[in-house]
């Protein structure tokens, strides 16, 4: 079912105990936030167990940012399905643009993570997007159709989350045009031939561009980067309105 999916993704950012800050800080205004959204964490693979015991009994849901194909074998800082639900992890980010960009990621490896993460008991977070070239060139359609056609080979579309991320968009403060973010993803949505998924976009979502972005009609939700390090402002993007 279509979904509304808050979710921050902390990437490389914070200790235990800035984690644990950040939390307490966090969840009590988060306390009266409509119960139609889901709110997920995506933290380190070091964070999982304190925010996981933070969140005892809360609506918030934990994230990994990554998961690898294989239950367990010679895979040097990978890490398996199994290893995160039994932290109580829920939802796992497949194919980010900088593990794409930065790891060497491609459609074929995260293929294989989103299959395995299905498999797993976890919902992946799919997230597609094009270039800033790309764009100029006219070619954003073609990309997220080539990324979802490789990508989606095989997937679960019932317990996958998308999120249309433009690479441009992200940590550059320049956000994607509304209209055309809910275009594009209308567009996901009819290429997944899935009319129940959940979509999300995510790049450069603020306090001051949230509850414009949820007016759209194809948007469920949004992948926040650096605006959920913060307290204040992923909780003001939590309760948007
Ligand atoms: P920013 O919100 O910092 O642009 O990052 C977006 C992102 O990459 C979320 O996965």
């Amino acid at each position: 079912m279509r979904k509304v999916i808050i979710a921050g993704n902390w990437k490389m950012y914070k200790t235990q105990g800035e984690a644990a800050e950040f939390l307490m800080e966090f969840m009590p205004q988060i306390d009266d936030a409509p119960e139609d959204r889901e709110v997920v964490l995506c933290v380190p693979f070091t964070d999982l167990t304190i925010v996981n015991k933070s969140l005892h009994g809360n609506r918030i849901r934990l994230g990994a940012q990554n998961v690898h194909w294989e239950e367990c074998g010679a895979y040097t800082g990978e890490i398996s399905a199994s290893m995160l639900t039994e932290m109580g992890v829920r939802y796992a980010i497949v194919g980010h643009s900088e593990r794409r960009q930065f790891f060497g990621e491609t459609d074929e490896t995260v293929n294989l993570r989103l299959k395995a993460a299905q498999a797993g008991g976890l919902i992946p977070i799919l997230c597609v997007g094009e270039t800033n070239q790309q764009r100029d060139a006219g070619e954003t359609e073609r990309v997220i159709i080539s990324q979802l056609e490789h990508g989606l080979v095989g997937v679960d579309l019932d317990r996958l989350v998308i999120a249309y991320e433009p690479i441009w968009a992200i940590g550059t403060g320049e956000t994607c045009e509304t209209t055309e973010a809910n275009r594009v993803i209308g567009i996901i949505r009819d290429r997944s031939k899935s009319p129940q998924i959940s979509i999300q976009y995510g790049g450069s979502v603020k306090p001051s561009n949230i509850d414009e972005i949820m007016a759209q009609p194809h948007i469920d939700g949004v992948l926040v980067g650096g605006a959920s390090l913060a307290a204040a402002d992923f909780a003001r993007i939590v309760n948007y309105q």
